[in-house]
């Protein structure tokens, strides 16, 4: 094929459409930008026009120039469906420190980030090994069941009810509304605007509630009465209170449910890996670290300019959309050697992109990373083998990069 003939194939590439995601087609579509077309523009798609940002070093460049490159929610927010922020027939808008800049970003991010300090993770972590344990015993054996709704799904609601201190026999209630708080409209989920903002309102409620209490009470690590107790949040309108608890429950759970799923769907394609792991548990921090690069659970974050700028011999216009794909940063093989590979000696795993960089580089990882140690040393303790016995399903999605299903069978010792 002619030079030409392929460029113009580039133009006409969609390369957000969720069945690329779904097929796993993308990284081949990832593999070809980054070698012929770094900064890709579409022009037209069901998402509007777009810019793709494939390589490490630029999507580097883009995450932490958060003077040039805006999360606003009034400019579209942080994914690349404009209609989830900015739907003009949508009243009810919820807008959290995710999607904020400067100045009002950093001292709401500020009254909750002692959740993730060395004292609140000490203060969790008999708590999610025994979680982590109860669940990991009740399994059954020799039988296949889905490992995503079973384990994944379970523990990290599990854990989220341990950072809010809410009561743990309506766990399930926080899936639901952070299901509800991503659905698509017309999704089997959610029948349409109206129905979804009647659940989320019962949410404020139960949350309004537990805030009501924790304001009469001491401080303490929960994320509640954090909130409850910090003068850059305690008396935010209700909308506002609403929006940033959502971004709480969903930036913990789709996240570490899918990397617990990738752990063992990844681990059953480097069998060797999990060999090395059994022999030397100092091996398990790399073995997160690569899981989570490997996965890459949310496969972009957007942003939109603010002025014009250049980009990889690009010129970005102000109010362009720009999409940083870390699931393609992440397999960059200018920065990291095989990345298909799960690799424990891979000297710079930690390096991966899967947390983003710069000023709303994640709150949580240090409690995503606490979770999927301890999954880990819990696993190995117990099972012979955790064996996958089908493909997965996957997520329909361009953003939540992960899995509605896989199929294991385990033997323990
Ligand atoms: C493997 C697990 C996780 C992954 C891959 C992940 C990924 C991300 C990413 C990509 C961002 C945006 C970074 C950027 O724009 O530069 C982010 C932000 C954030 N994450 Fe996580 N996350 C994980 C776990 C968690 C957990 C457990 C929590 C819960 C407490 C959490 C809470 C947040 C919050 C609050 C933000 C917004 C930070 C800000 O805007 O300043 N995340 N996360």
């Amino acid at each position: 094929m002619s030079i030409a003939a392929q460029s113009a194939d580039l133009d006409y590439l969609h390369v957000a459409d969720p069945a690329h995601f779904v097929d796993g087609s993308i990284f081949d579509i990832f593999k070809k930008l980054r070698r012929d077309d770094p900064v890709h523009y579409c022009a037209d798609s069901a998402l509007g026009a777009y810019w793709s940002v494939t390589r490490y070093e630029d999507i580097m460049t883009v995450d932490t120039s958060h003077n040039i490159y805006s999360s606003a929610a009034a400019l579209g927010g942080i994914v690349i469906d404009d209609a989830i922020q900015n739907d003009p027939d949508n009243d009810f808008q919820l807008e959290n420190f995710i999607a904020m800049d400067q100045p009002r970003h950093t001292p709401q991010r500020k009254a909750v980030q002692p959740i993730a300090s060395p004292p609140a993770i000490d203060s969790f972590k008999d708590l999610v090994r025994e979680r982590t344990a109860r669940v990991l015993d009740s399994l059954p054996e020799g039988e296949t069941f889905n490992w995503v709704e079973h384990v994944s799904i379970e523990l990290t609601v599990q854990m989220l009810a341990t950072l809010f201190d809410f009561p743990f026999e309506d766990r399930h209630k926080l899936v639901r509304w952070s299901d509800i708080a991503t659905a698509s409209e017309g999704s089997e989920l959610i029948v349409d605007q109206k129905a979804r903002i009647a659940e989320l309102m019962e949410c404020l409620e139960y949350f309004t509630k537990l805030h009501n209490q924790r304001v009469k009470e001491d401080p303490k690590f929960d994320l509640i009465s954090m909130m409850a107790h910090d003068p850059n949040t305690s008396n935010l309108a209700p909308q506002a209170y609403l929006a940033n608890i959502l971004l709480l429950i969903v930036g913990g759970n789709d996240t570490t449910r899918n990397s617990m799923t990738a752990s063992i769907y990844g681990g059953s394609k480097f069998p060797e890996q999990i060999e090395r792991l059994r022999a030397d548990r100092s091996l398990i921090p790399q073995m997160v670290s690569e899981v989570i690069r490997w996965q890459t659970p949310l496969a972009h974050m957007r942003r939109t300019a603010l002025q014009d700028t250049e980009l990889g011999g690009k010129l970005i216009k102000k109010g362009d959309k720009v999409v940083m794909w870390y699931l393609s940063g992440n397999y960059d093989t200018d920065m990291f050697t095989d990345p298909e590979r799960i690799d424990l000696d891979r000297h710079n795993a930690n390096r991966h992109m899967s947390f983003g960089f710069g000023i709303h580089r994640c709150l949580g990882l240090r409690i995503g990373e606490l979770q999927l140690r301890i999954l880990w040393e819990e696993m190995l303790d117990r099972f012979k083998s955790i064996e996958v016995m089908g493909p997965p399903s996957r997520v329909h999605s361009n953003f939540v990069h992960g899995y509605t299903q896989l199929p294991v069978k385990l033997t323990r010792f």
